[in-house]
């Protein structure tokens, strides 16, 4: 586990969390049947949103099952990020947004509130912007007042953005007196945001990683890592799958992540990366992969320079 500091408080966060975000989406059944199964398997961090679907309901629901099944014996033993969704990113629309997802949750507390996209969108947006009129920038400080409330209320034990720039950091933290833990950006051996991740270390910012895996099987994502051969003859050599070859590559480079799946042996797989290591060797063949970012606003919604700038990932 990593140990987030924010404001003196420490938290302490799993490396790998279950991403539940399905696409194309599952049914409630589904998605909580993988839920438990991830508890029995071992995980102990969950990520959400209020954006995917009905993924808050569904994991407070498999939550609510796991305690009575004694698979755990209290919330507490969680950690569970949940995402603002880019509509209510208004310093009055904060509060009940995070209500609304706790309330999906079934809990008390979430251990991390993140800002979802750093824009903001109509009321009316449920989803992603189909248009590039439709986004709109952020004000950084008055939403970033309602993160701290969230915060100092407790509904947060911890508070942090996701696909923010280095620039969008630096302007945030400029006005923050409860700095970001988190920043949650793609990341994998496919697209390394080196330049991004020290930013982040120089300022104590932890990052995780989201699509670790390079999303295989979602609009975004395809087999760039999964089908890497540089990756599957790393693999084959230590006798490890591609994908654990990624996930431990993540790891090294001090940051945690958020790998979905909702097949037994593979999330069985996925948390079992701790106890062996990769080579320099290994390490210098894969800092020279091809880089390509899976998700890009530019190819939906052309050249809008705020959606340029976070594909940049810089
Ligand atoms: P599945 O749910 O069938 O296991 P990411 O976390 O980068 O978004 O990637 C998720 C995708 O990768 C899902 O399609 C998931 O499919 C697949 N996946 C997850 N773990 C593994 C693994 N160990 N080996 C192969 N594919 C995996």
């Amino acid at each position: 586990s990593v140990k987030l500091g924010s404001c003196g408080d420490e938290i302490t966060m799993p490396v790998i969390g279950m991403g539940t975000s399905s696409h194309p989406p599952v049914d409630r059944e589904t998605a909580k049947a993988a839920i438990l199964e991830a508890i029995k398997v071992g995980y102990r961090h969950f990520d959400t949103a209020f954006a995917y679907g009905n993924s808050e309901q569904h994991l407070g629901e498999a939550i609510a099952d796991a305690l009575r099944l004694g698979l755990i014996e209290s919330r507490d033993e969680l950690f569970i990020t949940t995402k603002l969704w880019a509509s209510f990113a208004e310093r009055d629309l904060v509060l009940p947004a995070i209500n609304t997802s706790l309330r999906n949750l079934q809990m008390e507390y979430v251990d991390m509130y993140i800002i979802h996209w750093p824009f903001k969108l109509g009321r009316e947006m449920t989803g992603m912007p189909l248009d590039e009129d439709q986004v709109q920038p952020l004000d950084i400080k008055s939403v970033w007042e309602g993160m701290e409330e969230c915060k100092k209320l407790g509904l947060a034990r911890g508070i942090g953005v996701s696909n923010f720039t280095s620039k969008m950091l630096e302007e945030l933290l400029s006005i923050a007196k409860i700095p970001p833990a988190v920043n949650h950006v793609e990341m994998s051996p496919a697209w390394q945001v080196t330049k991004l991740r020290e930013f982040c270390k120089a300022k104590g910012i932890h990052v995780t990683a989201y699509s670790p895996l390079g999303a295989s099987g979602t609009s975004w994502g395809d087999d760039r890592v999964l089908g890497s051969q540089v990756l599957q003859q790393i693999a084959k050599a230590k006798g490890k799958t591609t994908a654990q070859i990624s996930l431990r590559w993540v790891y090294e480079q001090g940051v945690s992540m958020v790998a979905k799946s909702y097949n037994k042996e593979r999330m069985r797989q996925n948390l079992d990366i701790f106890d062996w290591s990769l080579t320099e060797e290994e390490l210098q063949k894969i800092s020279r992969l091809p880089q390509i970012k899976g998700f890009v606003f530019a190819s939906l919604l052309g050249q809008h320079d705020l959606l340029l700038q976070i594909d940049a990932g810089l």
